[in-house]
């Protein structure tokens, strides 16, 4: 059985303070439970050992939002895999369409960053995703097709099988548009066999594949109820603790 994970991207938001407090009232809430999924919390990367304190704790993944796609060296204001690594942080978030679109990341930078990922052995959580023009022009599996290829198919089947990918199209991030049911889980599904062709079955079958994009407490059940939906990538509602605690137990 693949991974199914619910992932928390904070974004640039909150105060250490703020930050604490929404860690130790997940953290709470979750001990709580029986979990179906893994839940990872993916703060702003000077907050990354606070929320790794009470991550192990609790039982919960840290992700970084980004990481250098260099060494280390004379690289100012970067943060590398290998730093990441040091402090026991599992993933990192690449591609996020923000740092797509803000910070002209593209998929050949991106491809960089996941090998360093790698090399240090932490995991990629691999964003990929179309604009809105670019599904009204019906090019959207072409988008997401090139995304991957460009900056994942580089990867042998080890390398690969560490990966998770997060489907997020851009048109649903922080606009309240959800991908309907229908549409997450024929692009997850396209997803899927893109991978079954580059790679074999069994690991296509192995690989989570999240969806991300105006995903909450209200239609998370109908999203991840879909076959080749493995979970979500969560911006706004992982900032709410009551929010992100009930779309983690919508499996
Ligand atoms: P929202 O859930 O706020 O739409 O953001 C999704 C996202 O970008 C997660 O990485």
């Amino acid at each position: 059985m693949r991974k199914k994970i619910v992932a928390g991207n904070w974004k640039m938001n909150k105060s250490f303070q703020e930050a604490e407090e929404l860690i130790s009232v997940i953290a709470e809430e979750l001990d709580e439970k029986e979990l179906d999924c893994d839940v990872v919390v993916c703060p702003p990367a000077v907050y990354l050992e606070m929320i790794s304190d009470y991550a192990e704790e609790s039982g919960l993944s840290v992700a970084a939002q980004n990481v250098s796609a260099h060494d280390n060296g004379a690289y100012t204001g970067e943060i590398s895999a290998y730093m990441l690594n040091s402090m026991n942080i599992e993933y990192s978030i690449v591609g996020h369409s923000e740092r797509r679109t803000y910070f002209n990341e593209t998929n050949a930078d991106l491809a960089k960053k996941v090998d360093m990922l790698l090399e240090n052995n932490m995991k990629p959580i691999f964003c990929i995703g179309e604009l809105l023009d670019q599904r009204e022009e019906n090019v959207h599996f072409d988008i997401v097709k090139q995304q991957m290829e460009e900056g994942l198919f580089h990867l042998n089947e080890d390398e690969f099988s560490n990966v998770v990918v997060a489907y997020e199209p851009v048109w649903a991030i922080g606009t309240g548009v959800v991908a309907t049911p229908e549409q997450a889980q024929e692009m997850h599904n396209y997803i899927r066999l893109l991978i079954s062709e580059k790679y074999t079955n069994e690991i296509a079958d192995q690989t989570t594949i999240l969806y991300g994009g105006s995903c909450n407490a209200q239609n998370a059940a109908t999203l991840f109820a879909n076959e080749d939906v493995d979970g979500g990538l969560i911006g706004g509602a992982s900032l709410k603790p009551d929010d992100f605690v009930k779309i983690v137990m919508s499996f």
